[in-house]
C-alpha cells in the first residue's frame, strides 16, 4: 500500500509517496521552504501544493513537531504557538480531501527506524533521540510505540535539556564539536539514568555520515549506541507507515 508520507519542519515540509510494505520512497522527495511566520493555514497550503505536485488522491500521514494528541496539537515548542489546540488532522483532510493521520516527527522517525533501519528486530528498550531544532523523542518497548514521549524537556540546568544540547544550542553557542558532545553526554547520562533504554538511536541532522564522526566517539553509555539509517527520509517513511498500521485498523 502507498501513503503519501509529510514532513513538517522548522525550515522545509517533505514529501514523497511510500512504498509502505518495502519503506522505499516512490518517486522523488519533493520540499518547499516552510512558510514564514508558519502559521495553520500557511503550512496546509503547502501541504496542499505537496498533494498536488504528486497528484495525490488517497492516504496522507503526517510527521510534526508538536505533542499530537487525537488529531490535535498539545504543544508548540519550536512552532507557533497558533497551532496549540489546532486539529491538525482535519484541517489536512478538509484542505487535501484525502484521509490523514498526524503524528509527533520523532515519533515518525522512531517507528520507521524500527521497521526498517537502526532498530529492526529489537524486542527490548528502543529510545530514538533526535538532535535538531529541539531534542525529539520516541519510546518502543517491545517494539511497540509509547506515543508522545517529550524527553527533549527532561529538565537540564535549569531549562529543557533541548535548550543546551539540540543541535541548535550547538550553533547558537558556536560550540565546536568536542563540547557539544560533553552537553550531549551529560544529556544522556540522564536520560540512561531515568529510563535505562537497551538501545539509543541517535536522528536527526546530526546522524548524517559526515556529522556523526564528529562526535560520536566522544559518548559513552550503557546502552547500546547507534545512529539513525534513514536520516532526512526518517519521518516521510515513519508518517507513512504509522498512517498505514492506525488506517487499517480502523476499517
Ligand atoms: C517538541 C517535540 C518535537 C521535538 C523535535 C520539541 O521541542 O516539543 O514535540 O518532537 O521538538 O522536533
Amino acid at each position: 500500500m502507498e501513503i503519501l508520507g509529510i514532513d513538517i519542519g522548522g525550515s522545509g515540509i517533505k514529501g514523497a509517496p511510500v512504498d509502505t510494505q518495502t519503506g522505499q520512497l516512490t518517486k522523488e522527495r519533493y520540499r518547499i521552504a516552510t512558510p514564514k511566520p508558519a502559521t495553520p493555514k500557511k503550512v496546509v497550503g503547502v501541504v496542499q501544493e505537496i498533494v498536488e505536485h504528486f497528484e495525490w488522491k488517497d492516504a496522507i500521514g503526517c510527521a510534526f513537531p508538536a505533542r499530537i494528541k487525537k488529531g490535535i496539537a498539545r504543544t508548540a515548542a519550536n512552532v507557533d504557538k497558533s497551532w496549540l489546540g489546532t486539529n491538525v488532522e482535519s484541517l489536512i483532510e478538509e484542505r487535501t480531501n484525502c484521509p490523514a493521520v498526524v503524528i509527533n516527527d520523532a515519533d515518525a522517525a522512531g517507528v520507521a527506524e524500527m521497521a526498517f533501519g537502526a532498530g529492526k528486530n529489537r524486542k527490548d528498550i528502543v529510545m530514538l533521540l533526535t538532535f535538531g531544532t529541539g531534542i525529539g523523542s520516541a519510546l518502543f518497548v517491545n517494539e511497540t510505540l509509547v506515543p508522545n514521549t517529550e524527553f527533549g524537556h527532561i529538565e537540564l540546568h535549569g531549562s529543557s535539556a533541548e535548550h543546551y544540547a539540540a543541535d541548535s544550542a550547538r550553533k547558537k553557542d558556536d560550540l565546536k564539536w568536542g563540547e557539544w558532545a560533553q552537553r550531549v553526554q551529560e544529556y544522556l547520562d540522564v536520560i540512561e539514568f531515568l529510563f535505562a533504554p537497551d538501545l539509543i538511536i541517535i536522528g536527526g541532522g546530526v546522524s548524517k555520515p559526515n556529522k556523526r564522526e564528529k562526535y560520536l566517539h566522544d559518548l559513552y553509555t550503557n546502552a547500546d549506541l547507534m545512529t539513525a539509517e534513514l536520516q532526512n527520509e526518517a519521518g516521510i517513511i515513519g508518517a507513512a507507515y504509522r498512517a498505514r498500521q492506525l488506517l487499517v485498523a480502523s476499517d
